[in-house]
């Protein structure tokens, strides 16, 4: 029997690395396949949330602390989680989120030096048990994304340093070891390799949720 509650896929990777891409294909593939989902992203995906999103990545003068940011993406989060992902969830609709406490690790934890402790307290006071089904981790050496980005105007986050962003990969690469909801994505393989290697993993768990 198909499961009543929908599946929750998260895309992670610094920036440049082709998560609206691909999160333009699984949603393409979902509606193939006559999936219902909504799509949507952190820090970000109510107009609070959004508004959040914008005060944290705004360049200032003003120095900005690691755990302010951390304090906001989790503020915007648990407005994300009530007011859209928990009741769509709960409406069988699959969500399909670019970013999600993963990023929260990878960037504040790994790229800040934040202690990982911390972020594990909010992440169980915030989500209540509540994780991804599936967390595909688009993986890509920092100068490699960086080329891919070249024409974009960077926000904060983007004006970080390549050894901020490689401990933000170096992160990402940790966690994914840790949990088995990761599927690692070698991300520099050509828009369509990288789509069919998306593929068999969404297939998969399409498969798990029609049982
Ligand atoms: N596999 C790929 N090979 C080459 N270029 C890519 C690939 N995937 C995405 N791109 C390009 O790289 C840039 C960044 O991709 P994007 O999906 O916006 O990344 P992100 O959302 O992770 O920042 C875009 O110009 C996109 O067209
Ligand atoms: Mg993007």
């Amino acid at each position: 029997m198909a499961d009543d509650y929908g599946k929750f896929i998260t895309l992670e990777g610094s920036e440049g690395v082709g998560k609206t891409t691909n999160i333009e294909f699984v949603c393409q593939f979902l509606e193939t396949n006559n999936v219902p989902f909504i799509r949507t992203r952190e820090p970000g995906g109510t107009p609070l949330a959004e508004a959040l999103r914008e005060a944290m990545l705004a360049v200032r003068e003003e120095e900005v602390s690691g755990m302010t940011e951390l304090l906001i993406v989790f503020a915007a989060r648990t407005q994300h989680l009530e007011q859209v992902i928990r009741p769509a969830l709960a409406l069988g609709q699959w969500v399909v989120c670019d970013r999600f406490t993963d990023a929260s690790y990878a960037y504040q934890g790994y790229g800040r030096g934040l202690n990982l402790e911390h972020i594990t307290a909010l992440e169980s006071w915030v989500q209540n048990g509540l994780q991804p089904d599936l967390t595909l981790l688009l993986d890509l050496a920092p100068d490699v994304a960086e080329q891919r980005m070249q024409e974009r105007t960077k926000d904060r986050m983007e004006s970080e340093q390549r050894e901020f962003y490689q401990r933000v990969r170096a992160g990402y690469l940790e966690r994914a070891a840790e949990q088995a909801r990761f599927r690692i994505i070698d991300a520099q393989q050509s828009v369509d390799g990288v789509a069919a290697q998306i593929e068999t993993h969404i297939t998969d768990l399409i498969r798990h949720w029609r049982g």
